[in-house]
């Protein structure tokens, strides 16, 4: 059968700053998904979180982007939204750029990874979902996990994946797409992907057979191109198994932490530590940035699972190894590369500062002063 699966997530309220989300809107978004599997509009769904971002987790059979079930997502952030501001949460509504909804959640604020798969005889997929950090942030596990295969054994040893994927990468300042097979194109693949603010994988795709492998939400930044407005928390989707790397190939690449943009402010550079759900309440320095993975067997939509896959011990190292990045990061403060360079800031006091000091009359320095 053919199943869609729908991630869409915002920001419509942090509990407390921007560190969590309160269980309230939990309850708000879970009451209308409810409801909407009750009117059989969906067939399954899971309310999960990763800091203060809230992720629906939904399976349909009305294809990507369908008008009904964005509404449906819509209409459960407003809700959350309506608590929110109840309880005066931080940025209470934050990721709904707009009052009215037109037809797609594009363009909106939410985040949105969705694809529609045939479902196969066993469908294990795995949602990943990050805080404090930008799309760009899939871009080295991606790259890990389709196109490594010092990461993925699979990629030399399955017959099923041996001819390779094909990477959709956007450039976010000019709005192209490029499509870029591996492993033939892998230099170009880097090429790209290493300069992370402004190219951002979007899609993996199997050679053989066209087959859908991992998609990663990117809309607040294609939507804007030629116009960076800053970070998105981002989300995506990879299935597992049978053609398809191996559960432990897909979370292996977080078990060698890496820095990502987007801590603090938007405006810091930080480790992505991999952690359980319940570990996700970002506080450190409003980080470090969180990855957050979890994993379903899909059974003719139904979402069985989560199982939480970074609460495992395994983990317990890589996340000791990101909290050292974390503390040479900071040591650094506001100086660069701690901080992001002044046009990838979110907000920057700096053309002020500059007109303040322009406006002013500097002392020259005089030859004896300096003696
Ligand atoms: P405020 O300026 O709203 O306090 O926000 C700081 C911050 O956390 C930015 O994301
Ligand atoms: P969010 O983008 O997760 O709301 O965080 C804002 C921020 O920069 C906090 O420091
Ligand atoms: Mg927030
Ligand atoms: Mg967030």
């Amino acid at each position: 059968m053919k199943v869609t699966i729908s991630v869409i997530k915002a920001d419509v309220g942090g509990y407390v700053g921007h560190s969590s989300v309160h269980p309230k809107l939990i309850e708000a978004c879970e009451e209308k998904l409810q409801a909407e599997k009750e009117k059989g509009n969906i067939i399954d769904y899971f309310v999960a979180r990763a800091g203060d971002d809230i992720n629906l987790i939904m399976t349909h059979t009305f294809g990507v982007d369908n008008p009904e079930i964005h509404k449906i997502a819509w209409e459960a952030f407003k809700d959350a939204t309506k608590v929110a501001k109840e309880l005066k949460l931080y940025g209470a509504g934050q990721d709904l750029l707009s009052d009215a909804f037109s037809g797609n959640v594009k363009g909106m604020g939410p985040g949105v990874a969705e694809m529609e798969i045939q479902e196969r005889p066993s469908e294990p997929i795995i949602v990943f979902m990050a805080d404090k950090t930008s799309p760009s942030a899939w871009n080295i596990p991606l790259y890990e996990m389709f196109a490594n295969p010092m990461n993925t054994s699979g990629l030399v040893i399955d017959p099923s994946m041996h001819e390779g994927f094909e990477f959709e990468v956007l450039d976010v300042k000019e709005g192209d797409s490029y499509r870029i097979p591996t492993p033939e194109g892998l230099y170009d693949l880097l090429a790209l992907i290493g300069s992370i603010s402004r190219y951002v994988i979007t899609k993996v795709i199997r050679k053989k057979d066209g087959e859908i492998a991992a998609v990663a939400s990117s809309q607040k930044l294609s939507l804007i191109a030629g116009k960076y407005v800053g970070k998105d928390d981002p989300v995506m989707v990879v299935r597992a198994q049978s053609g398809f790397p191996a559960v432990g190939e897909i979370l292996e690449p977080f078990a060698k932490p890496f820095l990502v943009e987007g801590w603090m402010r938007g405006s810091h550079v930080g480790p992505l530590m991999p952690v359980a759900m319940h570990q996700s309440n970002v506080s450190r320095f409003d980080g470090p940035p969180r990855v957050v993975a979890l994993g379903f067997q899909l059974s003719n939509g139904k979402l069985i699972g989560p199982r939480d896959l970074f609460d495992d011990p395994a983990f317990d190292e890589p996340r000791r190894i990101a909290y050292e990045i974390a503390n040479l990061m900071r040591r650094q403060g506001i100086f660069e590369p701690s901080r992001l360079p002044e046009e990838e800031l979110e907000y920057t006091t700096l053309p002020m500062i500059i007109s303040k000091l322009k406006g002013k009359e500097v002392k020259k320095v005089e030859h004896s002063d300096v003696d």
